[in-house]
């Protein structure tokens, strides 16, 4: 029997990483010690209360059940008086706020729940890939706006053409962003909700790095601005925020109809959360006041002493106000692709050509800050000896 897959595999991108993953291993097999500044996936561990409640909540055998599909009430509640406590903005437990299989999930999801074939979405480039994959997956068709240094990596919305935007149903916005670590103030979403409005774009604002911001700053929510919960619903996750990427906990929180929609396909394709993690992500909302100081601090020293290298090294690289991922120019001559190999392959150093999420990231690469401060220290000394 041939196997063929369906158009909606063969239309999403060739995976991008695939030459630097191949050239990992081969650099693994000549042993090389390779530092890995390529994954956004915190190092550290979980607060110890969290795994505590988790252990306890596993042996309730009332945890063993399914669980409901919007989440727990408890869970709901935490969420929504934490987010009184961080952001000062009121929610309805009941109906302004949806557990999630991760916040990953609810973006893959969203798009089939709001978005016909022919029906644009708005995308950053570069960005998050799942954005562009689950509107692909929806039968939409992304549409990119771009993210350049000049305009703080924010979007210009006045460049999007009217006869694009009259069609759109979706927007995608992420800030505290991955890649370029920018960040959003008020004005900016105050626009984005006079745009949506002009629109009538639902909007949906990624903020699962919320909570990974340094020196005191503290990111906004998009709800927390005029309008922003008519408009639109926002995505959160504990997985960066409490070290948790392995437990798979999210949430989106934000306009009732819109979660319902999303809801309603959640429902027909995956049956909820396991209850044991939701009591112990409950616990984690109740029990800590965000940012975590003892995380932010050691992200703050490695953000130093990898920008203080880059930056004496010749590179051109921000200090970041949040997110654990540098987004830095690649020298002249070289390409996002280039520059990575080259650092691969005669530093050992694996870090993301920017090309992969989006063209618009061609010139930079990204490292994120997820190994300690040692190896760091390690890769820069390695930098130093490489000629560009
Ligand atoms: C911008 C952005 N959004 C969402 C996610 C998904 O996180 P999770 O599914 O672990 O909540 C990630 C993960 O790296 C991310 O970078």
């Amino acid at each position: 029997m041939q196997i063929e897959q369906a158009k909606r595999i063969e239309q999403i991108p060739p995976y991008l990483f695939a030459e630097i993953d191949k050239k990992k291993q081969e650099m693994r097999q000549k042993g090389m010690d390779l530092i890995d500044l390529g994954i956004g996936d915190p190092d550290l561990p979980t607060p110890k209360p969290i795994i505590e409640r988790l252990k306890k909540a596993a042996e309730d055998p009332r945890n063993h059940r399914y669980p409901s599909y919007e989440g727990m009430i408890e869970f709901r509640t935490a969420v929504a008086k934490w987010y009184e406590r961080r952001f000062r903005v009121k929610l309805d437990p009941k109906t302004e706020v949806l557990s999630l299989i991760g916040s990953k999930e609810g973006i893959a999801h969203i798009p089939l729940a709001f978005v016909n074939p022919e029906d644009y979405v708005l995308i950053p480039n570069p960005g998050y890939p799942v954005f562009r994959v689950s509107t692909l997956f929806a039968g939409g068709t992304p549409y990119f706006f771009s993210l350049r240094k000049e305009n703080a990596f924010l979007p210009n919305l006045s460049e999007i053409p009217k006869g694009v935007a009259e069609k759109t149903k979706l927007l995608f916005i992420n800030y505290p962003n991955n890649p370029t670590s920018a960040v959003a103030e008020r004005p900016f979403f105050e626009e984005v909700v006079a745009f949506a409005r002009q629109y009538q774009i639902v909007v949906c604002h990624d903020a699962a790095y919320s909570e990974i911001a340094f020196d005191g700053y503290q990111p906004l929510s998009f709800l927390g601005v005029n309008g922003g919960k008519e408009v639109g619903i926002e995505f959160h996750s504990l997985s960066k925020t409490f070290n948790m990427t392995g437990w798979r906990i999210g949430f989106a929180v934000g306009h009732s109809e819109i979660l319902s929609g999303l809801g309603r396909v959640k429902t027909n394709v995956d049956s909820g959360l396991f209850q044991a993690i939701q009591e112990a992500g409950t616990e984690a909302l109740n029990h800590f006041n965000t940012p975590l100081p003892e995380i932010i601090k050691i992200y703050e020293r490695r953000r130093d002493v990898m920008v203080g290298g880059l930056k004496e090294i010749g590179l051109e690289v921000e200090k970041p106000k949040a997110t654990f991922y540098l987004w830095i120019q690649v020298p002249k001559g070289y390409s996002s692709a280039q520059f990575a190999t080259l650092l691969l392959e005669q530093a050992g150093i694996v870090a993301t050509p920017g090309n992969g999420f989006g063209e618009a990231g061609e010139g930079y690469i990204r490292m994120a800050l997820t190994v300690d401060e040692t190896r760091l220290k390690e890769a820069i000394k390695r930098l130093k000896r490489i000629r560009f």
